[in-house]
């Protein structure tokens, strides 16, 4: 999978997608995350990305031409993939549109910096806007990364195992169930019992069960949408009950 990415900081990549499984998916080819300058495609003598705003205001705002140049000269007059901009003002990333962009063979992220893009990025070049969360960054950078985390790791081989992401918080719409490795005991708190059991299907159900009431009690909401079973729904009354 490809990533092409238009920022005023590409120096800021490096250094995560250097490390972490980035860096070994990179080397196995699996992704390839190309950083490009937008001031490589300014002309004047100052390399301009930015200007004031028309009708006054503070702040400044990232320039249509070098955006559209950057653009258009990588991908082509005809892009064919999702061009994305990363700005608070987009839909809501989530597990979803992770695994939705994880399908795609290229995807290019241009990262918002100052006030704000020129309102023709919007209209006229980018084919989809996200944002991380509702909370305003200085620029689009962090939230490339968490994108480009997110959907490297659900392309196949990125995990060293198969099953890494099939068991994820959020990827079957329920919050993970709790983890425990050696010791079996750390300061006066025990694995439970059943973990060392070795009997693979009572484990699955207290996972199951665990994962439900860890959903239930941080995150409610998720209940709504998760598919969930019958016997899930009989454990989930059970626990409204005893509250
Ligand atoms: N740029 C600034 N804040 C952002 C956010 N929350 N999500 C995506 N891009 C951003």
């Amino acid at each position: 999978m490809q990533f092409e990415v238009f920022t005023l900081l590409p120096e800021v990549f490096s250094p995560y997608l250097e490390s972490s499984i980035l860096q070994r998916a990179r080397q196995h080819g699996l992704i390839d995350v190309r950083v490009h300058n937008i001031r490589d495609y300014t002309h004047d003598k100052h390399h301009t990305t930015d200007d004031i705003p028309y009708g006054g205001g503070g702040g400044m705002v990232m320039k249509p031409e070098p955006i559209f140049e950057g653009v258009e000269s990588i991908l082509g007059p005809k892009a064919g993939c999702p061009i994305i901009l990363l700005t608070p003002q987009g839909r809501v990333f989530n597990q979803t549109i992770a695994q939705e962009l994880s399908g795609h063979e290229k995807i290019a992220l241009i990262c918002g910096r100052y006030e704000g893009v020129d309102e023709r990025i919007r209209k006229h070049l980018v084919t989809d806007e996200i944002s991380i969360g509702d909370y305003v960054l200085t620029g689009g950078e962090i939230p490339a990364l968490i994108l480009i985390d997110a959907v490297s790791r659900l392309i196949p081989g990125v995990l060293g195992d198969p099953d890494g992401a099939a068991d994820d918080s959020h990827a079957s719409g329920l919050l993970e169930y709790p983890h425990y490795t050696r010791p079996p005991e750390f300061r006066g708190e025990s694995v439970p019992d059943i973990l060392l059991s070795g009997d693979h299907a009572k484990i699955a159900k207290w996972r199951r069960e665990q994962s439900l009431l860890r959903t239930l009690e941080r995150r409610p909401d998720l209940l709504e949408k998760a598919q969930l079973t019958d016997e899930d729904h009989k454990f989930l009354l059970k626990q409204k009950g005893n509250r």
